[in-house]
């Protein structure tokens, strides 16, 4: 087990990407905070790991918000009593409005913020927090979510600027922070994943067939490409790695 012993909290792990890194993460013997907006999904998450024998606790909080994250983190602190990974995972989507014919010239005020406050408020509020701790006990890793769309933007689906933003600012924030902090024992990196289907997801026949011709290796990615991706940066594997960015995308950016 390569997480005995250790604590992880995960943004967003009630669905998706941040459930299946909670699972893997469990599935390596941490102790796994479980943060969502959905208590019934986030609770569904920590019954899945407790269903195969680990450890994990529901924490409903809105990362965009800095007293809820406070507050987050003094519970999560309270029940695990230290905390040695934190994955900022959290977010929302923009690709829908391609869907409805919008570009970035149709963007909202609102839409704008709320994007910055899930993705780049909730990834500085969570990583704040996070330090304070890290910093004292001089050891942490922090992985943040970002995406291939904040190296490239998102080739052929307008109206997703704001999004791509958002990841771009994540992956320099990363970066900054971690050549900031690794002298004090805490590694910061980034995963960029590319096209990632889930089973949740809809995709559209033409949309999908046209992003699996792009994709060298012929197929979306798969949540667990990514999980495994966040348990070789949250491990012992990846000591040498300070600010960079991992990006599972089957080769679609090199
Ligand atoms: N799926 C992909 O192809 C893909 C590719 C690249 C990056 N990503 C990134 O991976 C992360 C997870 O994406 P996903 O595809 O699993 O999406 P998802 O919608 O399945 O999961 C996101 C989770 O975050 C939660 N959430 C949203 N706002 C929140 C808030 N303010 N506070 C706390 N929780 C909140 C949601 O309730 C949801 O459970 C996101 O940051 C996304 O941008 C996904």
């Amino acid at each position: 087990m390569k997480l005995k012993g250790k604590t992880a909290l995960v943004t967003g792990a009630a669905s998706g990407l941040g459930r299946a890194i909670a699972l893997a993460f469990a599935r390596e013997g941490a102790r796994v905070g479980v943060n969502d907006l959905n208590e019934e999904a986030a609770g569904a998450t920590v019954s899945e790991i407790a269903r195969h024998g680990g450890q994990a606790q529901a924490f409903v909080a809105d990362v965009s918000s800095s007293e809820a994250v406070r507050r987050m983190f003094a519970a999560f602190l309270d029940t695990f009593d230290g905390i040695d990974i934190l994955v900022n995972n959290a977010g929302i989507k923009a690709g829908y409005r391609y869907n409805q014919g919008r570009t970035t010239a149709d963007l909202t005020d609102d839409e704008w913020r709320r994007m910055m406050g899930v993705h780049l408020d909730g990834t500085f509020y969570c990583t704040r927090e996070a330090l304070h701790a890290m910093l004292k006990q001089r050891s942490g890793r922090i992985i943040n979510i970002g995406s291939i769309s904040g190296m490239q933007g998102f080739i052929g689906l307008d109206g997703t600027a704001d999004y791509c933003a958002a990841k771009g600012g994540i992956i320099a924030f990363t970066k900054a922070v971690a050549v900031e902090v690794a002298r004090h024992g805490v590694l910061v990196n980034c995963i960029a994943p590319g096209y990632i289907l889930l089973p949740t997801m809809t995709v559209a026949p033409e949309f999908r067939s046209h992003i699996t011709a792009s994709i060298p290796l012929g197929r979306f990615g798969e949540a667990a490409d990514v999980a495994q991706t966040a348990v070789f940066l949250a491990c012992d594997d990846s000591a040498y790695f300070v600010g960079q960015v991992l990006s599972p995308n089957g080769g679609y950016v090199t």
